[in-house]
């Protein structure tokens, strides 16, 4: 299985062999523009190097750095937006236990861990002033640009508050800055206060960032293993370099979703059924929304949390118009060891399930429902993560990166740029400026 393996079993009614040998030839095109670097977007091909190339200086200094960061915050604020912080809030929320601000420092480990600069709320940013008052804070501040408007605006809030606090050289030594190597507001604000600051490299786009700094630093904080999750992600770079389809499941899942696509199938749901997974499902909407939503074509990434939404979304997906297929998350090995007790009087009923793993019950619900949704007419495949470690997650981030960039080849758009979030933004600043 090697950490990572997927079962196609439920798209085979769905799709014929004679369609994808249709099709294999843009499969063929969209692998040979990625390996000749000649495709849409071949200046943003970065991301494909970074578990190979590492810079191990850069990765002793991310570690010392997050130690540092360690010993001097009592709370951890990681201030950006989309691609500068979907990528370290989803790691981190698998690798963190479900509690994980509630529990004292000697449980945790590490401190407090906030995520601020993602919205434009006066609400959200009031009780974050309020609650790091009495609070030894650190900041990092990410933003390729450093010019967008949500976390500059909480970073000037924050900045001004740790002056205060701390004094200018004090607050220096608590913020943290990852940007352009030398452009940019953020990138000159850093350079003049001298606040310690990390690269984003030119060649990798915010969404294809988590393996940089943006994503290792704050993981690092967690008390994450960075270097699993680059051994893992390297791991993944070889095994999905394959051009035959049998052998390479990542181009298979690329190609089976422009096959559904071109039959109807325009939207496709994540879905996983352990809570932890929510951001991880985030992350892949940014990914493949920003990635392939262009030329008015595009599969609409949804996601959702099972089983929970099954009491929201579950009528929807079984009897709903059928124009969705879904792909699943799911962890094999459990090590939470929880059993449901059994009760003498057995008021609820539940007897039938004592002494049953609550993995178990939560297993059953999603075997249950999978062949549901099959049935139901919902094409279907499965992705099994043996374990939850570090290594296995960093296959998963590169099996959806390099996925992700062969489809939207096969759909013949740019992956990497996003013309289009500049319109809101351009009638955004015409009313601001008013
Ligand atoms: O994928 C992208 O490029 C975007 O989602 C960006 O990550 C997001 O807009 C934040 O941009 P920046 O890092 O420049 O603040």
């Amino acid at each position: 299985m090697q950490g990572l393996s997927l079962d196609f079993t439920g798209m085979k009614k769905f799709i014929s062999d004679e369609e994808i040998n249709q099709n294999l030839y843009k499969l063929n095109h969209a692998h040979n523009k990625l390996e000749q670097r000649n495709g849409l977007g071949n200046d943003m091909l970065g991301w494909m190097d970074l578990p190979t190339k590492r810079d191990e200086e850069e990765i002793s200094r991310i570690k010392e750095c997050a130690k540092r960061i360690q010993n001097q915050a009592d709370v951890f604020i990681i201030v950006g937006i989309g691609g500068s912080y979907l990528g370290a809030k989803a790691i981190i929320d698998l690798f963190s236990n479900s509690f994980s601000n509630m529990l004292p420092l000697s449980e945790r480990k590490h401190p407090q861990i906030i995520f601020a600069g993602n919205n434009l709320s006066g609400k959200y940013l009031r009780n974050l002033v309020e609650y790091i008052a009495d609070k030894d804070v650190a900041i990092n501040v990410i933003s390729k640009s450093g010019t967008t408007l949500e976390p500059a605006i909480t970073f000037r809030t924050l900045k001004v508050l740790l002056e205060e606090k701390y004094g200018i050289r004090g607050a220096a030594e608590r913020i943290y800055v990852t940007t352009d190597k030398e452009k940019g507001i953020l990138h000159d604000i850093a350079k003049e206060n001298e606040y310690e600051m990390f690269v984003i490299p030119d060649d990798v786009g915010g969404r294809y960032s988590v393996l940089t700094p943006v994503g290792l630093l704050p993981m690092a904080v967690a008390n994450i293993e960075i270097e699993d999750i680059l051994d893992g992600a390297q791991f993944a770079s070889f095994r999905y370099n394959n051009r035959k389809l049998e052998a390479n499941d990542c181009y298979r899942y690329a190609l089976y979703r422009n096959i559904l696509y071109n039959k109807g199938k325009d939207i496709e749901i994540l879905a996983s059924y352990e809570p932890s997974f929510q951001y991880f499902i985030e992350w892949f909407k940014q990914l493949f929304g920003e990635s392939e939503g262009k030329n008015h074509k595009g599969i609409f990434p949804v996601g959702v949390n099972l089983t929970t939404d099954l009491h929201s979304m579950g009528q929807m997906i079984q009897e709903g118009k059928r124009n969705i297929f879904e792909t699943v998350l799911e962890v094999k090995v459990d090590r939470s060891f929880i059993k449901l007790p059994s009760t003498e009087d057995n008021k609820d009923g539940l007897n039938y399930l004592a002494n049953k793993e609550i993995d178990y019950i939560n297993k059953q619900a999603y075997k249950g429902t999978l062949k549901a949704h099959i049935d139901g007419g919902v094409p279907t495949c499965v992705i099994e993560i043996e374990d939850l470690n570090e290594y296995n997650i960093g296959q998963l981030i590169y099996f959806f990166e390099k996925a992700c960039a062969i489809s939207a080849y096969i759909l013949d758009v740019n992956p990497f740029n996003q013309p289009g979030v500049e319109a809101y933004k351009k009638n955004m600043m015409d009313l601001l400026k008013k």
